[in-house]
């Protein structure tokens, strides 16, 4: 299925319900292509990157987060991206987190949405107010620095618990332990404890926001359930759904219900008004771990890829440091296109 063409690799057709990820020609790529004459060239205005490839296309790495945030896809987000279709209108990303596969596509037009609201208000200052962001982060840092590490932390903790926020939310996910932002079951409090590392400073903290910024400028950012998202999404778009895990999340974003068979109907009713989506969920985990039992319904989905994810970062908080090497995850990228 793969032609070789000067010193390009040209995929031509994948095989359907592929089960095995492609990241090897990706590699391939990188090391024959200059991607910053690519970047040159190739507007990322014109959200067509190669419209040559019939089916991958190439994206450079981004992985310098913004935000830290669980089962972040900040690593994989270009070979996420590179499955995406060539043509497509808006993008939209209604489970945005920390927005991985966002500030990799930098789309012409984007609309990114969560539930969390706290969260949401960090993207929306990043648009209206990037300098006050920043202000955010350092006047927190700051404290931190100068006074007694922990006693800093439990106060934004318990500022954010009192009045859940954006501004201390972003500092608290950055300095947080193992990046793990958690709410109590019984209360919805924030529980994570101090993390054992030092938070990047506030100026390399600016640096991100300046990048993200210019990343995200073609992007709406709103508060909304995936379905009123989902709702809105018109023939020729794009929808990227990075869902919470089945298993563990509803205590990871605040105790949100969420339905994976809900999902499955929301991705459906796009599907037939002609609207590509590409579905992240996790998949297998090799050992000790709860194998999710996850029923899709046929005909939802034409392609499936596994995208090679490394170490479970919810692993190694639960495990409290332990070696992870027998506990690799893969997620599973399922394509209505
Ligand atoms: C796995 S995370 C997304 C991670 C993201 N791809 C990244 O790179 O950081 C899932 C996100 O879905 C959000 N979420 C959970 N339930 C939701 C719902 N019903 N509607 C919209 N967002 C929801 C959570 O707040 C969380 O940020």
């Amino acid at each position: 299925m793969f032609a070789w063409k000067g010193r390009k690799t040209i995929i031509l057709t994948l095989d359907k319900y592929p089960k095995t990820g492609y990241f090897g020609f990706l590699k391939e790529f990188s090391i024959s292509l200059d991607f910053n004459s690519i970047l040159d060239t190739q507007s990322m205005t014109h959200q067509t990157l190669f419209p040559e490839l019939s089916d991958q296309r190439i994206v450079v790495p981004f992985k310098s987060q913004l935000l830290k945030w669980i089962g972040n896809k900040q690593r994989f987000a270009h070979e996420i991206t590179s499955y995406f279709p060539n043509d497509f209108r808006s993008y939209r990303e209604p489970f945005l987190g920390s927005g991985a596969v966002l500030g990799t596509l930098r789309p012409a037009q984007g609309f990114a949405s969560d539930v969390f609201s706290p969260l949401m208000e960090i993207w929306s200052t990043l648009h209206d107010a990037p300098s006050r962001l920043k202000r955010w982060y350092r006047d927190r840092w700051n404290r931190m620095d100068t006074g007694d590490k922990t006693a800093v932390y439990e106060e934004i903790k318990a500022s954010y618990n009192h009045s859940p926020n954006g501004a201390d939310l972003l500092f608290l996910c950055r300095s947080c332990y193992g990046g793990v932002v958690r709410f109590r079951k019984s209360d919805g409090f924030m529980s994570t404890p101090c993390g054992v590392h030092r938070p990047i400073n506030p100026e390399s903290f600016s640096h991100r926001v300046d990048l993200w910024k210019e990343r995200t400028k073609n992007v709406s950012f709103f508060v909304a359930n995936y379905r009123e998202s989902m709702r809105e999404a018109k023939k020729g778009d794009l929808i990227y759904c990075d869902p919470p895990y089945c298993d563990s999340q509803t205590i990871l974003y605040g105790a949100q219900e969420f339905r994976l068979n809900q999902l499955f109907e929301a991705i459906e009713l796009c599907r037939r008004r002609g609207v590509y989506v590409a579905l992240s969920i996790d998949g297998q985990k090799d050992s000790g771990g709860k194998t999710c039992a996850i029923d899709i319904p046929s005909g939802l989905f034409v392609r499936e890829v596994l995208v090679n994810c490394g170490p479970s970062m919810l692993k190694r908080f639960q495990m409290e440091g332990q070696t992870l090497e027998r506990h690799r995850v893969s997620d599973r990228l399922l394509l209505t296109y």
